[in-house]
């Protein structure tokens, strides 16, 4: 994580003056940041496709970041999660992970900090050795980071999606060539219990 933090911190130069900084997501953040959700997405946030793929399971080793304020507190959020992004025509079953919810509360939207968690989460999915990263958004915001919809073509979620927002990113070239068809959850699930407690 350091390594990440230190290119994050690069990239964020040109604005050092900015007092936040992006860090691994702890279990104290997570009252914190569902709140956070709740503002920034609404009510509905539980009924999208992309919850079918996280409901239940944890994130991915280590891509479930914050944003802080310098007094520590959660100012940002987004997570990624493993999946299974269909399958080549030659039957390789094509891993990858999805991304989100990303959200940054409201009274600092436009500092950048949006932008400083994908970075942070793109670039710790790279480290990691992921071959690809899929996700449902705004294709302005995401563009930007080399997403688009050409990527996700052939995929499909599980539920109702809009096709112009499914859009997917290579971090190794090709990664996601030939692959087709449903997108599934494959990552660790969570303990019974807190299931149960989080439902
Ligand atoms: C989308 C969001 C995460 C951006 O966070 P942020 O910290 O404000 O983003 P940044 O400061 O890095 O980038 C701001 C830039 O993105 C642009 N932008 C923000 N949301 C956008 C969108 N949906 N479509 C296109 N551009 C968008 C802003 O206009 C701004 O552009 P500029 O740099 O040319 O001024 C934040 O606005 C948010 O939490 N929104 C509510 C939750 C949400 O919709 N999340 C999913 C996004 S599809």
């Amino acid at each position: 994580m350091a390594a990440v933090l230190d290119s994050v911190r690069a990239l964020l130069a040109p604005k050092a003056d900015m007092a936040f900084l992006i860090d691994r997501e702890n279990p104290g953040d997570v009252v914190a940041r569902e709140r956070l959700l709740d503002v920034a997405m609404g009510p509905g946030r539980r009924r999208k496709s992309s919850e079918a793929i996280r409901r239940g399971r944890i994130p991915a080793e280590g891509l479930a970041l914050v944003a802080r304020d310098a007094a520590g507190h959660v100012i940002g959020t987004v997570r990624l999660w493993a999946i299974q992004a269909g399958i080549t025509p030659k039957g390789r079953i094509v891993p990858a992970l999805l991304l989100g919810p990303l959200a940054v509360a409201s009274e600092h939207e436009g500092k950048g900090i949006g932008g400083a968690l994908m970075r942070a989460a793109i670039l710790e999915a790279r480290r990691r050795g992921h071959g690809a990263i899929l996700l449902v958004g705004d294709a302005p915001y995401y563009e930007r980071f080399g997403f688009s919809s050409e990527k996700a073509a052939t995929l499909v979620m599980p539920g109702p999606f809009e096709r112009h927002r499914f859009l997917g990113l290579e971090l190794r070239e090709g990664w996601l060539e030939g692959a087709a068809g449903i997108i599934v959850p494959a990552g660790r699930k969570l303990a019974a219990s807190t299931t149960r407690k989080a439902a």
